[in-house]
């Protein structure tokens, strides 16, 4: 079957055609995969204001549309595309209405349905479906971060997941794009900030908390992370705070310390429920370093991790277009496409 997804939650707009086959495991072609971001706009404030992204959205949206198809080789009038997938929630509440009006009107003049689809399963089906072709085994740990959430997950199957945590306060990407921007970098932080690691050569004679590391539950914290990182840049001279080696040693060490918390509760909890995979979804994933390093110790303990391509790590159409895939297999979507509603702190659980 084929189907479009359309993705507006947050500050990029996306819109994938994607075709999947084959049971019990299908595979996907991804026939086109158009993102508008709107990073030029928001990176000037620091961060995404809602009302600002909806404006954008609504004129991204049909442009967004018309590359994808044309991408796809389908016509607008008549496209052959038997669903429309909508991310619902989480994410801010006037984008996400943005993208359902649209998506309703779409599916009315197609006469397709319209599935509503959860923003963090969409990462999910990501990690588990572009990386490899392989077939994943359940049970399997999951880890989402983003900029708005890190959550780790029991998946037993497609569509079932229970929480086992998530963090009390910022979420990593958040911790990533907020202590960056102490350090002076722009919007969004978390790529800047991973840049400048690289870039480290002697390391600073600093040690930052790795919050929660040794305690006992799933959940996180790290918003005691960006208070280390503010007092120790504000005990410094100007002249130091600007320097290369300072951001870049700091840099390094931030990366260090939000990957290590990661990568130890991942394992942990692996190790609890003895799953038989990792899965690994967000825009914070496309971290080289946090990719890498929880590779390299899950290889050691045998265990398969699944990745999202990194190009589709951050938010796009492929991601809804994957959870409607299933959805429309299963025939969980509501009869009337205008019974849609956003629901910004939809919980995947
Ligand atoms: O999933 P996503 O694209 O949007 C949300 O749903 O939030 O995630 C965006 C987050 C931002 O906080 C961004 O700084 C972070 O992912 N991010 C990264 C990297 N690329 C994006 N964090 C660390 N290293 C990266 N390379
Ligand atoms: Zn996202």
């Amino acid at each position: 079957m084929t189907i479009l997804g359309v993705e507006t939650s947050c500050d990029d707009t996306g819109i994938a055609i994607i075709e999947g086959k084959g049971k019990p495991w299908p595979r996907f072609r991804i026939l086109s995969n158009i993102v508008a971001s709107q990073i030029e706009i928001h990176k000037k404030y620091g961060g995404v204001y809602p009302h600002m992204a909806k404006r954008e959205h609504i004129v991204n949206l049909p442009i967004t549309l018309k590359a994808a198809l044309k991408k796809a080789k389908l016509t607008e009038k008549n496209p052959g595309i038997d669903a429309i997938s909508i991310t619902y929630g989480p994410g801010l509440s006037p984008c996400l209405w943005t993208g359902i009006n649209f998506a309703q009107e779409l599916a009315k003049k197609w006469h397709v349905p319209l599935i509503p689809v959860d923003h963090m399963e969409g990462h999910l089906l990501v990690g588990l479906f572009t990386g490899t072709k392989k077939q994943a085994q359940f049970p399997a740990i999951v880890l989402l971060v983003s900029g708005g959430h890190t959550q780790l997950m029991l998946m037993k199957n497609i569509g079932k997941y229970e929480l086992l945590g998530e963090t009390r306060d910022d979420a990593a990407g958040e911790a990533f794009d907020k202590t960056a921007r102490i350090l002076g970098l722009s919007y969004p932080g978390g790529p800047k900030l991973e840049k400048e690691a690289a870039l480290a050569k002697t390391p600073l004679d600093i040690s930052l908390p790795r919050p929660m590391m040794q305690s006992y539950d799933f959940d996180f914290s790290f918003s005691g992370l960006k208070t280390a990182v503010l007092y120790d840049y504000q005990k410094r001279t100007k002249k130091v705070q600007k320097s290369k080696q300072y951001v870049r040693g700091m840099a390094k060490e931030i990366q260090q310390a939000i990957i290590d918390v990661l990568i130890k509760k991942t394992l942990r909890a692996q190790e609890q429920y003895r799953t038989k995979s990792v899965i690994l979804g967000g825009g914070v994933c496309e971290n080289k370093e946090l990719r890498s390093q929880l590779a390299g110790k899950l290889k050691k303990e045998n265990i398969p991790l699944f990745l999202p391509l990194k190009s589709l790590a951050g938010d796009n159409g492929v991601m809804p277009a994957l959870v409607g895939y299933f959805l429309y297999q299963k025939k969980k979507y509501p009869k009337n496409p205008e019974s849609i509603v956003a629901n910004p702190n939809l919980q995947l659980d």
